[in-house]
């Protein structure tokens, strides 16, 4: 058994060229901490601005809650992606790297490319009346068009709400409800793991009731015969082919929305998380840098999905702001077969591979033999992140993978932080299997008692942050008492970030996962409430309650108690009609693992439901329930303990 807390030295061959090493990580984090003005003057010049800010942070956790970073500023993020590369004399060479589904299909696109595909399309937008401030919501697969339609809204000032393509229509519709989107992106299909996904069925069924939408941009993608409705829907390449190539970038300022992400939380409805342009770039340029030690002409890639936040700041804007070749992957690990992510990395020669705990657990599954095959000699640095990853599945990775070569870094953030908060750098970070090790210069983590009492030395409790980071989300979008109720009540003064945390003697944290309602199943973030609204929305289902339990690959699975309402016979049809109706109503992520049919709940006299013993019973640690006294009806529990499932 792999001791967790063995320590891997930095490799003296990584430190030699490494950007950051250990005695310049020192430096850069007592400076941001003693003087964060003087230290992010500095750093802000690493993206373009047409008007340089003076003014750096103004931020306070308290009462109304105000995060602004150099606030004066004015920029616009397209032009520190792309324009200034150009004009360094780098515009031939290659921004992304397409690897399609299908091994034979990739496509290479330049800065230069890339800038005029950006260009035409905010043309095209700007014709069709988007404006600055306007949103548009983007629904595509892992194709260079998601790039260009995340850049083209960031060139004209629209606010870009990418949906993860595996989102249901009722999902997808309530985020362009929540946010008013005008216009809405899309592609005839996407395609994953040689199989297609219907993106514009699902999208005509989601703006049934969407008024909001004018119209209906739609990218020809696999060819797949879809209907275009008149006036609404028109083709991305008509649109692009009659636009200008050249789009002078709309000023913003620093603190001007870039983009909206929804996100799950504890309740059911997903939050709009915000996040502004200038300190939201800095972020993501700066982290993406230190924590991957990029160096320029070096391919790096990410294998997210650019519908969650890290192919937000990792695939787009980190990389691109930093004038990296950045790989966009339209494949899943497993297909053709498990050897595909490093046949991948051979083709293009990729040095940087950041990746999920659960990819990885399910490639190890599959044994040596597929990783073998291969030479992966290119490799130079790996990152995991999304959820915690055990010291198993680390040490599988840094040894098969990376040949004991190359440093993991475990990169712990949220969509809320932009970007990573606490990672090693791997010049720099003695490394722990299963340990995000320290915080980045300008983070300030603490860990708190339930009282919010800061705990110091080696410890465990909440995580917390103390004070702002440049990339810290400004608020929900359209509902900003809820951003100071979720993320600053629970600890006034606090951004609680719904996680826990144990610290060790030599100052390193280990995440141990979310304390809320909010399970995170292969890497993918779901609210309990989310799923369970989908159950009782089912006409024989009285009531649910969703837990998270432990999972070989996916981390945590989905658990769910349920009531039927009286005179309706359990049974396996009906089981597998529950779980088809939730994926049908959020997206194949929220697949239920086991469905138990519950006479009753756990409920205190006040009628709250204890998810504490719904907890315990799913991970089959029935032996210790705890106090039980405060219920209403104590029977119950013997009965879920009984009938209790081995999913
Ligand atoms: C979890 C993904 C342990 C954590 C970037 C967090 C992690 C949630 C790690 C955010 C890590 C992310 N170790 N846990 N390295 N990275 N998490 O918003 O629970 O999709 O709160 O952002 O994922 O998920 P989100």
């Amino acid at each position: 058994m792999p001791d967790s807390d063995t320590l891997i030295a930095v490799k003296p061959e990584i430190a030699a060229r490494a950007r950051v090493d250990a005695a310049r990580y020192r430096t850069m984090a007592e400076e941001a901490a003693r003087d964060p003005e003087a230290f992010w003057r500095r750093e802000l010049r690493r993206i373009a601005w047409m008007r340089e800010p003076t003014r750096i942070k103004d931020a306070d956790f308290t009462g109304d809650v105000r995060i602004r970073w150099f606030e004066d500023g004015v920029l616009n993020a397209s032009v520190s992606c792309l324009d200034r590369h150009i004009e360094a004399g780098r515009g031939d060479q290659v921004a992304i790297i397409w690897e399609g589904d299908d091994p034979g299909t990739d496509a290479k696109v330049t800065y230069r490319e890339l800038h005029e595909r950006v260009c035409r399309l905010a043309n095209a937008l700007k014709a069709l009346g988007v404006k600055k401030g306007d949103r548009v919501c983007i629904y595509l697969p892992m194709i260079v068009e998601a790039a260009v339609a995340m850049l083209a809204c960031a060139r004209i000032g629209a606010i870009h709400s990418v949906v993860f393509g595996g989102f249901s229509p009722d999902s997808l519709a309530s985020r362009i409800q929540d946010s008013e989107c005008s216009i809405l992106i899309t592609a005839d299909e996407g395609r994953r793991g040689g199989r297609a996904v219907p993106l514009k069925a699902n999208a005509d069924e989601a703006l049934a009731t969407c008024p909001s939408i004018r119209h209906v941009v739609v990218v020809r993608h696999t060819g797949a015969p879809v209907p275009m409705r008149a006036g609404r829907d028109l083709w991305w390449h008509d649109l692009c082919a009659e636009a200008a190539p050249h789009c002078a970038p709309e000023p913003m300022g620093a603190e001007d929305p870039l983009f909206i992400l929804y996100t799950s939380g504890s309740t059911g409805k997903p939050k709009g998380v915000l996040h502004t342009t200038g300190g939201y770039l800095v972020w993501a340029s700066f982290t993406h840098e230190i924590v991957f030690d990029y160096r320029p002409g070096e391919i790096y890639w990410c294998t997210a999905d650019v519908g969650w936040v890290t192919g937000h700041t990792y695939i787009v804007y980190g990389p691109l702001a930093n004038g990296a070749t950045t790989l966009m992957f339209e494949g899943v690990p497993s297909w053709p077969d498990s050897s595909r992510f490093w046949q991948v990395v051979d083709k293009h020669g990729v040095s940087i591979f950041y990746t999920a705990p659960t990819a990885i657990r399910a490639l190890m599954r599959e044994g040596e033999g597929p990783v073998r095959r291969t030479s992966r000699r290119s490799l130079r640095i790996l990152g995991t992140v999304g959820e915690p990853i055990n010291p198993e599945a680390w040490l599988w990775y840094y040894r098969v993978v990376g040949e004991e070569r190359c440093p993991v870094v475990d990169t712990w953030w949220q969509t809320e932080t932009g970007g990573i908060l606490i990672s090693p750098l791997p010049g720099a970070t003695p490394l722990k299997p299963g340990s995000a090790t320290l915080p980045l210069p300008g983070v300030k983590p603490a860990i708190v008692d339930g009282e919010g009492r800061i705990l110091e030395g080696a410890t465990e409790g909440n995580l917390v942050l103390l004070d702002s980071w440049p990339g810290q989300m400004r608020t929900v979008f359209g509902d900003h008492a809820r951003f100071v109720q979720t993320y600053f009540s629970t600890f006034p003064g606090m951004y609680f970030t719904g996680d826990g945390a144990r610290r060790d003697a030599d100052g390193y944290y280990w995440i141990t996962g979310r304390v809320d309602d909010v399970i995170n199943v292969a890497g993918h973030r779901l609210g309990t409430a989310e799923i369970e609204s989908a159950l009782v929305a089912h006409p024989k289902v009285a009531e649910a309650a969703v837990v998270g339990m432990p999972h070989d690959i996916k981390g945590q699975g989905i658990y769910a108690y349920v009531t039927l309402k009286l005179g309706v016979e359990p049974s396996e049809a009906l089981r597998q009609e529950l779980v088809a109706w939730v994926r049908k109503e959020i997206g194949p992520i929220a697949t239920p693992d086991a469905i138990q049919w519950a006479p009753g709940l756990p409920k205190t006299r006040s009628g709250k439901i204890m998810r504490r013993i719904l907890r315990k019973i799913a991970a089959n640690e029935t032996g210790n329930l705890g106090d039980t006294s405060t219920l209403a009806d104590p029977a119950v529990v013997a009965d879920l303990v009984a009938n209790r499932l081995s999913a």
